[in-house]
């Protein structure tokens, strides 16, 4: 048996008054179709159909670097019942295929209760998951048969007043066997308040599909508008954080704490206020995060402290290292255990080996820094010649004196010094000190003689 996920992300979420279709619409860093496709694939779908229509190029676009997800396109949005038919050339009721069919701006869907819903098919063919909403609203209301299946669903618009105080309501998540979808979508018609194919008739043409009332309706929540997408981002914000509390993770106020769905943290770690963790985020154990710093994409281990305001993007930071305050880490940057940044320092596309410093003010760009050596305040790696990029050299134990300006391509081996304010272009050895500056000289009772006096 197979399952395929067909998710329904066709419509353009007018109240956003937007220029992206709602599914793109972030939360937590993530685009919410993106969501949906992971949930789907943790319920253990090999396959999402992600049914397509307004905005067609920016979903696809989105989603491209995702596997195992095809898409297909409803040309004019007539209803969930069609868009379910535009996804009907892709599917496969050969292999005793089951389908899961979700909305696209549904993200904190549980893969859990996906599951339940697919193995529920064992029962019938059609499955549904609700929820009680105590406003219903414009849900569609669920009508149950004696034996407790659902035989109906009316949507808010279609109801008469007694079905409308009905406060069993349609998530728009379900579960078909696909040979059953084959036989009953030609059986929709518009004959409906909206005018629309709806999807929500294929559960009466069951006659009797499963219905799974969730306790967990917030994990159903959706967003029409701005407002409404602040909400879901607050409490998919209040769900992660509550999971890696949980795990032992310490946070100073978690309402001021954002975290996205893909990061990873080791127990006893600490995350102060208005921390944003984005994307493939990974932190150790005990990890100290101090106010305001920002990582996408970005490791740190165990016991390594990110000072005030660091920013962090597809870095690498070993165990017992310390970053900024202001510390700033791009691309390809790497920590080794035990490194140190300060204040104002920036990173990018280089190595510092195990306890190497650079405490202050510099630029490190295309640049290898030797275990345990110091770079000065003010130290710039001058990488770009204005076409391209060279490779700055630091050997172990070395020390480059501040302000120092090193040349690329250019190498200070093991165990050398440079001298402060040097502009360094050749190969300083083993050994050797580096100088690359005018030695000073005083010129006596210049002041007395020469210095600028004021006028009378
Ligand atoms: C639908 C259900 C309703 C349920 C509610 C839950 C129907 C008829 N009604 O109503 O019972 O309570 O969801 O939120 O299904 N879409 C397309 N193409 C279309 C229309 C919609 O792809 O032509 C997509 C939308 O992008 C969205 C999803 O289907 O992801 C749901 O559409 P929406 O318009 O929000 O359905 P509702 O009217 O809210
Ligand atoms: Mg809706």
């Amino acid at each position: 048996m197979s399952l395929t996920a067909v998710i329904l992300a066709a419509g353009q979420g007018t109240r956003m008054k937007s220029r992206w279709p709602k599914v793109l619409h972030p939360v937590l860093g993530e685009a919410m179709v993106r969501w949906v496709v992971r949930a789907a694939q943790a319920a253990g779908a090999q396959r999402c159909v992600v049914v397509v229509g307004v905005g067609a190029e920016a979903v696809r676009a989105e989603l491209a670097d995702l596997a195992h997800v095809d898409f297909a396109t409803q040309v004019e949005q007539r209803g969930t019942g069609d868009a379910l038919k535009a996804a009907l050339p892709v599917l496969d009721p050969s292999r005793d295929e089951r389908l899961l069919v979700l909305c696209g701006d549904v993200p904190l869907i549980d893969p859990e209760e996906l599951k339940q819903l697919a193995g529920s098919l064992a029962e019938r063919p059609a499955a549904v998951l609700t929820f009680e909403a105590p406003e219903p609203g414009g849900y569609g209301r669920m009508l149950r048969n004696a034996e407790g299946l659902v035989s109906g669903i009316v949507e808010a618009k279609d109801a008469s007043p007694e079905q409308l105080a009905i406060t069993e309501v349609n998530s728009g998540t379900y579960a078909f066997e696909t040979r059953f979808v084959l036989n009953n979508l030609d059986r929709l018609t518009t004959q409906n308040a909206q005018g629309e194919f709806y999807l929500t008739d294929l559960i009466a043409f069951s006659e009797g599909a499963v219905g799974l009332c969730t306790p967990h309706p917030e994990r159903l929540e959706g967003a029409n508008d701005r407002a409404g997408l602040a909400a879901l981002n607050a409490s998919a914000r209040d769900w992660v954080n509550g999971q890696h509390m949980a795990n032992g993770v310490g946070m100073e106020d978690p309402h001021r704490i954002w975290i996205g769905p893909r990061v990873c943290i080791g127990s006893d770690s600490f995350l102060e206020s208005d921390t944003r963790l984005m994307g493939e985020t990974v932190l150790g154990e005990q990890v100290h995060v101090h106010q305001g710093c920002q990582l996408r994409d970005s490791t740190v281990g165990d016991g390594s402290v990110l000072h005030p305001y660091s920013v962090l993007e597809e870095a690498k930071v070993g165990a017992g290292c310390s970053v900024g305050p202001y510390g700033r880490l791009r691309p390809a940057a790497e920590l080794q255990d035990g490194a140190k940044i300060g204040n104002f320092v920036e990173v990018k596309k280089a190595v510092l080996g195990p306890g190497a410093k650079a405490n202050h003010l510099a630029y490190i760009g295309d640049a290898s820094v030797g275990a345990g050596a110091n770079v000065g305040a003010g130290t710039i790696t001058c990488n770009y010649d204005g076409a391209n990029k060279h490779k700055t050299e630091i050997g172990e134990g070395s020390f480059i004196g501040s302000n120092s300006t090193l040349v690329a391509p250019v190498q200070i081996q093991d165990q050398a010094y440079v001298a402060a304010g040097s502009v360094i272009t050749m190969e300083v050895p083993e050994d050797a000190l580096g100088v690359g500056r005018t030695r000073q000289r005083n010129i006596k009772g210049w002041v007395s003689r020469k210095a600028p006096k004021k006028d009378k």
